[in-house]
């Protein structure tokens, strides 16, 4: 299925994960083997979606395409459309083609990945689609031969030979897709890898660098060192989404002295009723925030046991929100408030609200206000309700 909100991409990856894991012997399929919290699967598809945009095709042992599919969905984050889950074959290249009879027809470019490569950059992926960009046909990422390398005949050593014209070959291997399509349709014998494949089929093959951390998961040793690795540099985890609040306050009109809310003094306007001076503009904002920040509420902040309070304005109310959310780890991202009242107007006078419970707060507050048609005790102007939401982000 293709999104609606993601362009087609003209690259497709597909990463075979569908081997048992023989030399692994970790008890079941290579791929399902956790690495820390996170499979081996998981890791390579996280490197796969912090690539340039591609469809991505998972090849999966044929009974483990469900458990793959969830994997696939949790690191595909907001690029879920792009994921599809085949059953690989008895042989890599059986995968590999499952794979590409699964890839979309518009797609130009295909990478072919080992989910054993669990720790491969993103940045190599983007060196081997930029080298297909290019005009490349095939593309092959590679590694020096650091190992002096015999060739051997049994126990003995044959003949030394030269490393200086030898690469260590790694994946994704990226293709044309044309040229890839034609070298699976006339495929007889099976090859070690695509770019082998394609090269007997007559293409040539380029090398981009590899990257050491794109070693192959193989043997209990590379599982080791593997997990050693993700020790160094934990795995960089989706961001804490944010949080949002709610919060509504409620004061009668009649206190003494002259009115206050939304952080604005209303000479000749009547008071509001309240243990400090009754803002339920303000009030509203500051169990919002709280709330969203997992708080509590103003009762368990500026209760009537903090005389502090008492007749204390917005201003005071606020910037104490603000520390104690800033303490919690959270940025406010914004507020709005909207006020219920007959009285006072605040047409004249919302922007100045908003440029005082911004400064206060620390965060943009938008305020609105409206009366309520003569209905309820706003309508009869007995009391002002306020409503406010709140957006946190955690830091
Ligand atoms: N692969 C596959 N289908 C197969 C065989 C291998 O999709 N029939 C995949 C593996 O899952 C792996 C990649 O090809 O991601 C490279 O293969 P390899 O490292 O050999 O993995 P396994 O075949 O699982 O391991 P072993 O050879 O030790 O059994
Ligand atoms: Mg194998």
């Amino acid at each position: 299925m293709t999104s609606d909100l993601l362009p087609v991409p003209r690259v497709a990856v597909i990463v075979v994960a569908a081997g048992s894991g023989q030399r692994l012997a970790a008890g079941q399929p290579k791929a399902f083997v956790g690495l820390d919290e996170h499979t081996v699967l998981r890791h390579a598809l996280v490197g796969v979606f912090a690539a340039p945009p591609a469809q991505v095709v998972v090849v999966a042992p044929a009974d483990r395409v469900g458990d793959a599919l969830t994997e696939a969905r949790l690191a595909a984050g907001d690029r879920r459309d792009l994921v599809a889950v085949v059953a690989g074959g008895a042989t890599r290249q059986e995968s590999v083609a499952a794979g590409l009879d699964a890839v979309w027809p518009d797609v130009d470019w295909v990478l072919v990945h080992d989910a054993a490569r669990a720790l491969t950059p993103p940045a190599v992926f983007a060196r081997v689609i930029a080298a297909l960009e290019s005009g490349k046909d095939a593309v092959l990422p590679v590694l020096p031969v650091v190992d002096t390398v015999k060739r051997v005949a049994g126990e003995v050593v044959s003949e030394p030979v030269d490393r200086s014209d030898l690469a260590a070959a790694q994946t994704p291997q990226g293709f044309s897709r044309v040229v890839l399509d034609a070298a699976y349709a006339a495929a007889s014998a099976d090859h070690t890898d695509d770019a082998a494949l394609v090269q007997s089929a007559g293409t040539t093959v380029w090398t981009v660098p590899g990257d050491e951390r794109g070693f192959k998961i193989t043997t209990p040793a590379d599982l080791d060192r593997a997990r050693a690795l993700l020790g160094a540099a934990p795995m960089p985890t989706a961001p804490a989404p944010p949080r949002v609040g709610i919060g509504t306050d409620v004061h009668a009109v009649g206190g003494d002295g002259e009115l206050w809310l939304a952080g604005l003094h209303w000479p000749g306007e009547q008071a509001l009723h309240g243990h400090s001076d009754g803002d339920a503009v303000a009030h509203a904002i500051v169990d919002a925030v709280l709330a969203a920040a997992g708080l509590g509420d103003i009762g368990t902040h500026f209760g009537t046991d903090q005389p502090q309070y008492a007749g204390a304005h917005a201003e005071a109310f606020l910037a104490r929100t603000r520390t104690l959310v800033a303490e919690a780890g959270f940025a406010i991202g914004n507020v709005s408030v909207q006020v219920q009242a007959l009285r006072p107007r605040f047409a004249a006078r919302r922007a100045e609200a908003e440029r005082v419970l911004t400064a206060a707060l620390g965060a943009p507050v938008a305020v609105s206000a409206t009366t309520t048609d003569g209905l309820g005790f706003t309508g009869t102007g007995e009391g002002v309700a306020a409503f406010a939401v709140a957006i946190l982000v955690p830091r």
